[in-house]
């Protein structure tokens, strides 16, 4: 039985604007503002980062185990990060997210999951004791029970920024937006201005993994990858027939997308 708490958040997931193009195709999806988001956030924060600029300084420790770090830039609603946490349980995870209403998403998300407890039915976070932390009291979350995975809200350019070089070991860019008009294409996560800070950041070695479901953005991603310092490893037109179909993960989009018969493109990027 779902209660009254977990109704008003459902029906909020299912208030996305979905706006579609001729062919079907979703071009935007839009949350709206949570109910009690802030307050929310605060109950899980021993999940998260809330300042970016310490990101480095304490990331390490906050994590119960050393183990190379993956970092998911958009984790959007967070179900890519939380199942790819759970089936390669051998890295540490950082999901960045810079829409806080959309995090809330993810980081209870991923609580639940885990078994940290659920939205209680009359508000406040239900622990797995029973007991009900109210909405902006932090709860301590012991360590061993933290997982694998750390959230933090703010835009991919500045906590790349904050993180020293060599230090991950995979990116994951999946279904970024595709920021069409020329004069924005340097926000787009495979701009040459965001390649230079994967490079810096990644391990050699370490591996680009970006998918999508937009043409255009995918031909400029494949066009500025490889005149990157990456090696373009991979790429696929119809990830889901590819040989990568088996261990894929789908985003929250990319079911939507398929769903609605649009191919999913995908590439991976190797840091020599
Ligand atoms: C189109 S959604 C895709 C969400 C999710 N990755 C999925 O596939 O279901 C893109 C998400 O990335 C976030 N985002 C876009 N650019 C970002 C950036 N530069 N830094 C952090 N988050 C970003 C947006 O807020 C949004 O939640």
């Amino acid at each position: 039985m779902q209660t009254s708490m977990q109704i008003i958040v459902l029906l909020e997931e299912i208030c996305y604007t979905y706006i579609l193009t001729k062919n079907g195709v979703i071009i935007n999806m839009r949350m709206r503002k949570k109910r009690y988001g802030n307050e929310r956030l605060t109950t899980l924060s021993s999940l998260m980062y809330t300042n970016p600029e310490e990101i480095w300084s304490d990331l390490p420790e906050s994590y119960e185990i050393a183990r190379p770090l993956r970092i998911e830039i958009g984790c959007g609603k967070g179900g890519f990060i939380t199942a790819l946490s759970k089936a390669e349980p051998d890295h540490n995870y950082l999901a960045v997210e810079r829409v806080s209403d959309v995090m809330v998403c993810a980081i209870e998300k991923y609580a639940e999951e885990r078994g940290l407890g659920t939205l209680a039915s009359h508000g406040g976070w239900q622990k797995p004791d029973g007991s009900v932390c109210p909405y902006g009291e932090k709860w301590e979350i012991p360590m061993a029970e933290r997982g694998n995975v750390r959230f933090t809200i703010g835009d991919a350019a500045e906590v790349l920024s904050h993180l020293p070089d060599n230090s991950v070991s995979d990116i994951y860019a999946n279904f970024s937006d595709p920021w069409p008009k020329k004069g924005y294409a340097d926000r787009r996560l495979t701009s040459p201005v965001f390649l230079k800070s994967y490079l810096r950041v990644l391990k050699p070695g370490g591996i680009l993994h970006f998918k999508t479901d937009n043409d255009i953005l995918f031909a400029y991603s494949v066009e500025t990858v490889g005149e990157s310092e990456f090696d373009l490893q991979f790429v696929t037109y119809d990830l889901h027939k590819s040989d990568r179909a088996e261990k894929n993960i789908m985003t929250e989009y990319e079911r939507n997308f398929s769903e609605k018969g649009v191919l999913i493109k995908a590439l991976e990027a190797v840091k020599r």
